[in-house]
């Protein structure tokens, strides 16, 4: 029967993982059972009466992983109801224009299911754990570093999500 509630995440650094946990965490509050899993270990969704995926922002777009899941399970999801959210540091700004551009994140999975809410989230960047690559990019960007999360905020948007997906 499919009665659970499935977070999926993909994550480069770890940061979106502590999101993705969060957000388990505050709607197992309202006893609902929730898996909170790597999206690239999900093979069956048949136990799943609805999802909340997630991804980090790089370079303005989702990782792969959690676009080729929504591709590949398409079908199943459009079927139940279904959260994105992005995990990033220009949300930290907070002004439209990078509001908007962390949404253009999501515009392909968005165009293969469409969600009925979807987060936007400030993350973590520390420059000491980057690959080479990584902080070659950052550094020539000068992105700023720090932990940006507002894990409270995350909460919150996992309670109204479930007033959506799960309602008591
Ligand atoms: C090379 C690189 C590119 C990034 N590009 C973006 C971006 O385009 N937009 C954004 O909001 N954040 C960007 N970020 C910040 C990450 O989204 C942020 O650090 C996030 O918390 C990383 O999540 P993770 O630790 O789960 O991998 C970038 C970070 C790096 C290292």
């Amino acid at each position: 029967m499919a009665d659970r509630i499935l977070v999926a995440y993909a994550t480069r650094y770890g940061s979106t993982v502590e999101v993705a946990e969060t957000i388990g965490d505050e709607l197992r509050k309202a006893s609902v059972a929730v898996d909170v899993r790597p999206v690239n270990e999900i093979t069956d969704l048949s136990s799943y009466r609805a999802a909340i995926i997630g991804s980090p922002i790089y370079m303005g777009k989702w990782l792969p992983e959690p676009q080729v899941f929504i591709e590949r399970n398409q079908q199943y999801l459009r079927t139940i109801p279904v959260a994105f959210f992005a995990v990033g540091l220009t949300i930290e700004e907070g002004n439209p224009e990078s509001l908007k551009k962390a949404e253009m994140s999501m515009d392909q999975v968005r165009m293969l299911v469409k969600p009925v809410d979807i987060g936007l989230f400030p993350g973590r960047l520390e420059s000491g754990h980057l690959s080479f690559t990584d902080r070659a990019i950052i550094k020539m960007i000068r992105a700023k570093t720090g932990d940006f999360r507002n894990l409270e905020a995350v909460r919150a948007w996992a309670q109204a999500v479930r007033e959506k997906i799960a309602p008591a």
